[in-house]
């Protein structure tokens, strides 16, 4: 069964020899085909190129369907790489109470942010979780993603966590898009362990990682190493334990200082360390190379008003830079991954084609399928978009706010609303 797309104004981020991910001054490189067609067989790219290399014998029985997509762009979906997207509820209250001065970590500290949403993961059944969260699968399918890490981290008890796991893990049985799924049971010290966190990082480590593990539930595992949540120290036995059980590292580090969560990741070789607002040349000397992407989370910066990471920096030492929504209800409630480009533009100064890579093939290498997904490439999983008509890619970034998505196609079928 076959699909073509022709007349493609511009095939965005095509590649002929793949690579894992750009670093550096490569990530301002993205190639473009101009006047392009797209052949996907299956679930599979198997051809492209410039419109008078469209042969006939492209053109044959197999063919299902011809989309035309004159004055429109097609690009590979975005791969999002850090999200919290299965929870109980919206916390706009806590949105309110920052307005009028508290801060993320006062609420913190008062039993409101993580823990509130545990208390009210712990209230809500699996089903009620797996509907809210399809919703947004929906909604960030419409906006372009074809790839998405989900985290647990609202359970922090064993009971808890692998209800979450699960309905991640019933998520992926259930959409067309690539799910990964990482245990963060160490995303907040619960209340009962607040005098003794190393006692709680036990239970992470003795009875939550086994049962993950003897269930397969997780992909990856995840800390929140930062001031008033993970230390290193119990950061690193976590990450080590989880290890043991094949589950490689990506870590929350460095949001709120300049904590050493970005060193114990490199340490651990986690596959990426994510918020990054505070990096100094020592991280930036950790992290170079070394097999960790560095992720930035816009949208949590945003909401959050918090400092923005030195991701201009860290391209210029020649590190690569992958974006992400951290889509979650209590620190950036939007897995708009156009928007979170656009501020990879407006509030990181990134070019469009920094934030092309950032958003597509870096993530990608941050879940573990830059293999299969993040470019235009022979044989990678047909998960693209094509847009509205538009003049080109430095529109998207600077259109923010609008969904310039009109067709999404996921493992080569083309998805309806
Ligand atoms: O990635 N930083 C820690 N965890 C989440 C916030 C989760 C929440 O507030 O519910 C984050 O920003
Ligand atoms: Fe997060």
């Amino acid at each position: 069964m076959k699909l073509l797309l022709e007349n493609i104004k511009e095939l965005v981020q095509v590649e002929e020899q793949p690579v894992p991910f750009r670093a550096g001054k490569e990530m301002a490189k993205v190639n473009t085909i101009k006047n392009a067609f797209l052949i996907i067989r299956d679930e599979v790219i198997e051809a492209f190129g410039p419109m008078y290399q469209l042969k006939d014998a492209y053109i044959d029985d197999d063919l299902r369907l011809e989309i035309d997509c004159s004055n429109r762009l097609v690009y590979p979906s975005f791969c999002d790489s850090h999200t919290h997207l299965v929870y109980p509820a919206p916390r706009e209250k806590e949105f309110v109470d920052r307005i009028k001065g508290l801060s993320y970590e006062e609420i913190a500290r008062r039993g409101g942010g993580i823990l509130n949403s545990a208390k009210r993961l712990h209230e809500t059944s699996e089903e009620d979780l797996f509907n809210h969260a399809m919703d947004r699968i929906t909604e960030i399918v419409k906006m372009g993603t074809g790839a998405v890490e989900i985290k647990s981290g609202y359970g922090l008890n064993t009971e808890d966590e692998l209800k979450m796991l699960r309905v991640i893990r019933r998520i992926k049985e259930t959409v067309p898009i690539c799910i990964k799924a990482t245990f963060l049971g160490a995303h907040a010290i619960p209340q009962e362990y607040k005098s003794n966190p190393a006692e709680y990082a036990d239970v992470v480590i003795n009875e939550m990682i086994p049962q993950v593990a003897a269930e397969e539930l997780a992909d990856y595992i995840d800390v929140f190493c930062d001031r008033g949540f993970f230390s290193v120290e119990d950061t690193e036995r976590i990450l080590m334990a989880g290890m043991k059980y094949g589950l490689r590292a990506k870590i929350h580090a460095n949001e709120l200082g300049l904590t050493g969560g970005i060193q114990a990741g490199v340490k651990y070789n986690a596959l990426s360390v994510d918020h990054l607002e505070f990096v100094g040349d020592a991280e930036i000397a950790a992290l170079k190379d070394s097999e960790t992407m560095p992720t930035v989370l816009p949208g949590a910066a945003f909401f959050l008003n918090m400092p923005f990471s030195p991701v201009r920096k860290m391209i210029e030492a020649g590190l690569p830079v992958a974006l992400a929504s951290d889509y979650n209800p209590g620190s950036s409630p939007s897995g708009n991954m156009s928007f979170i480009s656009a501020m990879g533009c407006i509030k990181y100064n990134m070019i469009p084609e920094e934030v092309i890579n950032a958003t597509t093939l870096n993530t990608a290498y941050a879940m573990g399928i830059s293999d299969n997904c993040g470019s235009i490439a022979r044989g990678k999983i047909a998960n693209l978009f094509i847009t509205r008509e538009m003049p080109g890619i430095d529109y998207l970034p600077y259109s923010y706010g609008t969904n310039l998505v009109e067709t999404v196609i996921l493992n080569g079928e083309v998805q309806s609303f």
